[in-house]
């Protein structure tokens, strides 16, 4: 026992542990053991059943039953049956039910915080005053969407039955984070913790039978794996919401493709932390605390790449020594503990490959002088400096308490530098120049950004990736989206009335299509020109050397385009990263240009419409195709600087500016059904919120496009925002789909054609938006334009900005 004037002088802290005893006692009065909770019914344990094991000691805590693909299935029927009944009750009714949940979170706060502790072995802090918390938060936030949802949501309706599927690193977090916000919108769930941390899901099982949530509207099942592919594959899922690693998001992105299953995941991250000298370096040593040791680093924003300006380097490795040296590892119950267990001998072992590859690789390891218990599983906090930046621990997710260290010059070469690696999650700027904050923090590719803080989370903001750290947002009005579709998908079929709609559009098409005898003689003669391909605001002919031939809808030639290729793509790509300054033009000058091509378009109306008339349409129709066209245009240019982002009230003397970004590189793959609405209803869009496209017309839309390249040379449009390729729209997409400088791709075709463009696309995770064979009415601007477009245009970054007192 320490004397008082030792505990003086070592300011060293006694045990301070948190009572175990009601969370003992809970598991204790299941027999320690779980079965599974459906239709608001628990199945008796049995089967094939998994243990849950404390990672501070290595004991067992509880059974657990392995979900099968039959005991999947009873859950999604179910969560079926009740998804009507829930919606119907209404956003007040609704808005109940989350709020008391919320309430009865806040109720038994401390009974969860230590049983999320005991289960997944993080700090006893955090748990209670961190993870808890932003439970309650969530469903209270989400209690008010509920609320508004007529209001605020007026043209959109649920998704339906949403399979979801959790990492163990914030396993009630998680949880709230996707229930939340699919109940307030009237879907109904099927969740599946990680087989590592399900205990917490199990208790809030309970907690909706006590609140009288209705049987169904939420089911839990546990399991591995092979619990949440059956989830994944269930034919009567709607929509995935997954968290954890991006190999098996890349998984479920495959197995999902071309089921017309929603989806949104939240994937890994290598987030820079980025320090400017002039930041408040104690601060910064502090924020290094929170972004890597916080929860022992298993974090998917976890700030775990310094990037320092070099005559900063050495003071900050000095402070974040010292400050190493002073971190308490140990008991996650123990109050004073800062640093609690890894999750399991797994993610320990990974995380000790990963650091022994360090050294090998040369890079310089530091860790305190103290020593981590040795029961259970820890890892003490870790340095590595003297980092190349292709180093593997440069660039892989360790998800554990490693920290890699590497020195800048410039602002430039920090952005560089933060971007250098395929994720796209978080990143925060450590400055006493807000000048210089908000001029790095657009130039970051990650969908949050901290500015002096850190590992900060809010219901009101948004959260989620770029690149292949995923698509969706959680969170904030953004996050909405993810749960409702538009009314009228559901208006216009859905999985199965989508057969009645392509058969309506059969018929159209028919109509529109055969236009009569006279009308063609008084049309222009058959077009005796190939024009050439349109990469970076120049004709350039085909790689091939080949032409295709463009048929009419009655299957006469009238023409033939270039034969676009895999090279062709290669060098659009390469011009649409090159137009990059485009996202940079203000909303106001991408307006102009917008207004000018509808300018453009509409002193040649006439000729496009003869044009039109030349490629099958009847006199009126090509005509108002060409006015729809141009008032299209004009939408685009309107939306152009009215498309705002938000600004959201994070209760952290924070102020988050969510800013509608560009995607940046997007291919479309236009439709067939109008030749030339199909490529401005869709290009514009794109344009008008500063991505950059290749664009593939349809084969009949490319003789009416390659007229448009006058329109646009004469418009202002710098070269290579608006790339065209001619040739096989079906050939053509794959490549698209597949290529890793593309960073989304929209793909309006046949239902075969929109699965490979999503499988294709697990390659670097690009976000897609494809029709799955169904129809659209392009001339109906409820249906096609808008809103819609514009969302799935951008992406939302969300960027914290201190502010108040
Ligand atoms: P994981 O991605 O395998 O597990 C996450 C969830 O997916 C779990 O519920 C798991 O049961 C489920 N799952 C696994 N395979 C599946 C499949 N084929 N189909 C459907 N669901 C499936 O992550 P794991 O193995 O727990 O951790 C491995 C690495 O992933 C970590 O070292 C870390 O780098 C990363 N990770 C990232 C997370 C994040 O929040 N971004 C969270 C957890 C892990």
């Amino acid at each position: 026992m320490a004397s008082v004037p030792e505990i003086f002088g070592t300011m060293a802290y006694g045990p301070a542990p948190e009572g175990v005893k009601p969370a003992q006692a809970w598991v204790e009065r299941h027999g320690r053991q779980f079965g599974l909770f459906i239709d608001g019914q628990w199945s008796p344990p049995g089967g094939e059943t998994f243990e849950a094991l404390n990672p501070a000691t290595g004991k067992p805590l509880a059974r657990l039953t392995q979900a099968n693909p039959a005991e999947v299935d009873r859950a999604v029927r179910a969560a079926r049956a009740a998804q009507p009944r829930w919606f119907a009750l209404g956003g007040h009714g609704r808005a109940r039910h989350l709020y008391a949940i919320a309430r009865q979170i806040q109720k038994h706060s401390r009974f969860f915080a230590v049983l999320e502790s005991l289960d997944n072995g993080k700090p006893i802090r955090e748990s209670r005053d961190i993870d808890v918390p932003l439970v309650a938060r969530h469903f209270y936030h989400h209690a008010g969407w509920a609320q508004l949802m007529e209001q605020e949501l007026p043209d959109r309706v649920p998704v339906g039955v949403i399979g979801q599927i959790i990492p163990w690193n914030f396993p009630l977090l998680m949880l709230a984070w996707k229930i939340a916000p699919a109940l307030a919108l009237g879907n109904t769930v099927v969740l599946k913790p990680a087989e590592f941390t399900s205990l917490t899901a199990l208790r809030f099982a309970e907690l909706c039978q006590e609140i009288g949530l209705p049987a169904g509207v939420v089911n839990i099942i546990t399991g591995d794996g092979r619990t949440g592919e059956a989830l994944v594959s269930h034919p009567d899922i709607d929509k995935i919401a997954f968290t954890g690693s991006t190999e098996v998001g890349r998984i479920i992105r495959t197995a999902t493709a071309g089921s017309g299953k929603k989806l949104s995941l939240e994937l890994g991250g290598k987030s820079p932390f980025i320090v400017f000298p002039d930041a408040d370096l104690d601060g910064v040593v502090e924020g290094v605390v929170d972004a890597i040791w916080f929860n022992q680093g298993q974090v998917c924003c976890a700030g775990s790449r310094i990037l320092v300006q070099e005559g900063t380097a050495e003071r900050l490795v000095a402070k974040l020594k010292a400050r190493m040296e002073t971190l308490r590892v140990g008991d996650p119950l123990d109050k004073a503990v800062d640093m609690g267990a890894i999750i399991a001998p797994v993610q320990l072992e990974k995380i000790q490959g990963l650091v022994r590859q360090g050294e090998e690789e040369g890079a310089r390891l530091w860790q305190p002088s103290w020593s981590c218990p040795r029961e259970g599983w820890f890892f003490p906090p870790t340095l590595f400096t003297e980092v190349s930046p292709a180093a593997t621990i440069a660039q892989v997710e360790i998800f554990g308490p490693v920290v890699v260290l590497m020195t800048f010059r410039t602002p430039a070469e920090a952005v560089e530098l933060a971007n250098n690696t395929r994720y796209g999650l978080a990143a925060s700027i450590w400055t006493e120049n807000i000048n210089l904050a908000l001029d790095v923090a657009p130039q970051l590719q990650a969908g949050t950004v901290w500015i002096n803080c850190t590992n900060v989370f809010d219901a009101a903001s948004g959260f989620g990736g770029y690149r292949e750290s995923g698509f969706g947002r959680e969170g904030g009005r953004e996050g909405l989206r993810e749960y409702v579709r538009w009314v009228w998908e559901k208006e216009d079929g859905g999985k199965t009335v989508g057969r009645k709609g392509a058969k309506a559009v059969r018929q159209n098409g028919g109509k529109v299509g055969r236009a009569s005898a006279s009308e063609r003689a008084s049309a222009l003669p058959p077009i005796d020109r190939t024009p050439k391909l349109y990469i970076g605001g120049k004709q350039v002919r085909p790689d091939s050397g080949y032409s295709v031939p463009v048929l009419d809808p009655s299957g006469r030639p009238i023409g033939e385009v270039g034969h676009g290729n895999r090279k062709d793509v290669r060098n659009a790509v390469e011009a649409a990263h090159k137009a990059s300054g485009w996202r940079r033009t203000t909303a106001h000058g991408r307006a102009q240009v917008l207004y000018y091509i509808a300018e453009n378009l509409a002193a040649r109306g006439e000729e496009f419409a003869r044009r039109l008339g030349a490629l099958g349409s009847d006199a009126a129709a090509a005509a108002s195709e060409v006015a729809i066209a141009i008032e299209r245009i004009y939408t685009y240019a309107a939306w152009a600087d009215k498309y705002d982002g938000a600004v959201h009230h994070t209760p952290f003397r924070n102020v988050t500016l969510a800013m509608p970004e560009p995607i940046g590189v997007l291919g479309i793959i236009c439709p067939e059904d109008r030749p030339l609405l199909g490529f401005v209803a869709t290009i514009l869009p794109a344009i008008a919120m500063g991505n950059t496209v290749i664009a593939v017309p349809s084969s009949r839309g490319s003789l009416a496009v390659t007229d448009f390249y006058q329109v646009l040379d004469t418009s202002d449009v710098p070269g290579g925002v608006i790339n065209i390729l001619t040739g096989l729209p079906n050939e053509l997409a794959p490549v698209l789909a597949a290529h890793d400088d593309v960073d989304g791709l929209w793909y309006f075709g046949s239902a075969e054609g929109s699965a490979e463009v999503e499988r294709l696309s697990a390659g670097n995770m690009k976000r897609t938006w494809v029709n799955h064979g169904r129809p659209r009415d392009w001339s109906d601007p409820r249906r096609s334009a808008g809103e819609e477009f514009l969302e799935q245009a951008t992406q939302v970054k969300n960027i914290w900005v201190p502010y108040g007192e």
